[in-house]
């Protein structure tokens, strides 16, 4: 068994692997530039695996940007395809093979795949030279396509893609595999903090960091289309949202069960003591390298914040617990956040937490009736939360319900 110690090393040591990972989007991004100006494609796309189809994730064409205004971005549709023979990305992703086409709008007949023109129309665009080759993991899994589109000349005239590039593309779809790998394996860890922080409390299993994580994502995606947010930032900070929410109490493995798990009410002392869960949690993350770093620390850290100011552990310096200097109020303690000086993820999962402790059963209590949790949230609307989010949450009371419903414990 590891104690106490023990357990919060071992958990650092994920988090810092965790933190090794860069950004993969940005890194997708530039594998499909440096492929298409070593094979002079005009364009270029990736999918990436989910299950049994293929998400069109990233895009790149320059006869279409050029014809933008400057400093104007392609708008890209997201769309998915099943993974079977029917389509040119569906068969390489199935069979493992590269395909080299000289001009799509002619395949022969004897092909079992199709060539959707649908994108073309839409883009006012003719492809015709398309090379597409699998993402491969040393494994053997594959977990994703890249696809080069008519290849150019000197002048620029569309030929077809010579045998000799495609190793070249290959060798560029192998780095994508790799780094696709390592988000997996990211992705992985960051389930196996989640599920280490559920051991220390098995009354709140998956059920609980599921329900706070899915509530935190419905009050967001309601506030922010509130604020008039796009589209494209509330699908990208969803999914940060909801690992990061998941991990709101992962720093509650450093408190010992007498008090974590105690049946009755906490002595201040033992209080005192569970308050460090918050900053414990943050400093698993501290150092930011990705949105997702950032935004864990960010929920760890201020998810028991309170609106009037009243709630801790304030600003604190994540390395000592101590006071940020020109902080500290009485004795040494830290000043609250209050407002908005509370980050927008930290109020967010405050109320997420709020409700779901408040509607479950935990070691110390029986859950209380649905009418009287909202007849708390109404009266605690400007005290304990952002009225703002109490707003919005009531506003999708309804998929909260659901949600509910989905994880019972
Ligand atoms: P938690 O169980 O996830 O509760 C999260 C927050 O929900 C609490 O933050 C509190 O704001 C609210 N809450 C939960 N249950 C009640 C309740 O029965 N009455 C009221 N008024 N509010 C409630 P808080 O108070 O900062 O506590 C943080 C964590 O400390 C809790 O997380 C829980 O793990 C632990 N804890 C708090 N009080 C007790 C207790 O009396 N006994 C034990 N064993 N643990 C406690
Ligand atoms: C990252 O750390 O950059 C990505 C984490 C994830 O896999 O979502
Ligand atoms: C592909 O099949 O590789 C591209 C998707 C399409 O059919 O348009
Ligand atoms: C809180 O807002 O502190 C939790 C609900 C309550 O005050 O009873
Ligand atoms: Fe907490
Ligand atoms: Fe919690």
């Amino acid at each position: 068994m590891l104690n106490e110690k023990e357990k919060l090393e071992e958990i650092i040591r994920l988090g810092n692997e965790v933190t090794e990972i860069k950004d993969l989007d940005l890194l997708l991004e530039k594998i499909l530039s440096k492929a298409r100006e070593i094979v002079r494609a005009d364009a270029g796309s990736i999918y990436v695996r989910d299950e049994d189809r293929l998400n069109f994730t990233h895009s790149q064409n320059e006869t279409l940007s050029k014809k933008l205004p400057p400093g104007k971005k392609l708008i890209y549709t997201t769309f998915s395809l099943p993974i079977n023979n029917n389509s040119i990305a569906g068969y390489v992703a199935n069979t493992g093979k590269i395909l080299n086409i000289p001009d799509v709008y002619e395949l022969s007949d004897d092909v079992p795949y199709g060539f959707s023109k649908s994108f073309d129309q839409l883009a006012n665009y003719r492809s015709k030279s398309m090379l597409t080759v699998p993402f491969k993991t040393s494994r053997g899994d594959i977990v994703g396509v890249l696809q080069m589109i008519n290849a150019q000349d000197e002048r620029g005239t569309i030929i077809p893609f010579a045998p000799g590039d495609e190793p070249l593309v290959a060798h560029f779809a192998n780095d994508a595999a790799i780094a696709l790998e390592r988000a997996q394996m990211t992705r992985a860890i960051i389930l196996r903090m989640i599920s280490m922080a559920e051991l220390r409390d098995p009354k709140e299993t998956g059920a609980h960091v599921n329900r706070v994580a899915g509530y935190s994502v419905e009050i967001y995606e309601n506030w922010a289309k509130r604020k008039m947010i796009s589209q494209r930032t509330i699908d990208d900070k969803r999914d940060v949202l909801r690992m990061a929410a998941m991990l709101h109490d992962v720093g509650k493995v450093a408190i010992s069960d007498l008090i974590l798990k105690k049946p009755a009410r906490l002595t201040d002392e033992e209080f005192q003591k569970m308050k460090t869960h918050t900053f414990l949690g943050a400093k698993l993350f501290a150092n930011p390298k990705s949105d997702f770093d950032e935004a864990a620390a960010e929920v760890a850290l201020n998810h028991h914040e309170r609106w009037d100011g009243k709630g801790y552990p304030g600003f604190i310096d994540l390395s000592t617990g101590d006071p940020l200097s020109g902080y500290e109020i009485e004795a040494g303690r830290p000043r609250p956040k209050k407002g908005e000086e509370i980050p927008l993820f930290g109020r967010i999962v405050a109320l997420a937490d709020v409700y779901d402790a408040l509607s479950s059963s935990r070691c110390y209590k029986e859950p209380w009736d649905e009418g009287k949790v909202l007849g708390i949230i109404t009266e605690e609307a400007g005290k304990h939360f952002d009225p703002e989010m109490v707003e919005v949450f009531f506003s999708c009371l309804e998929v909260i319900q659901n949600i509910r419903n989905r994880y019972l414990g």
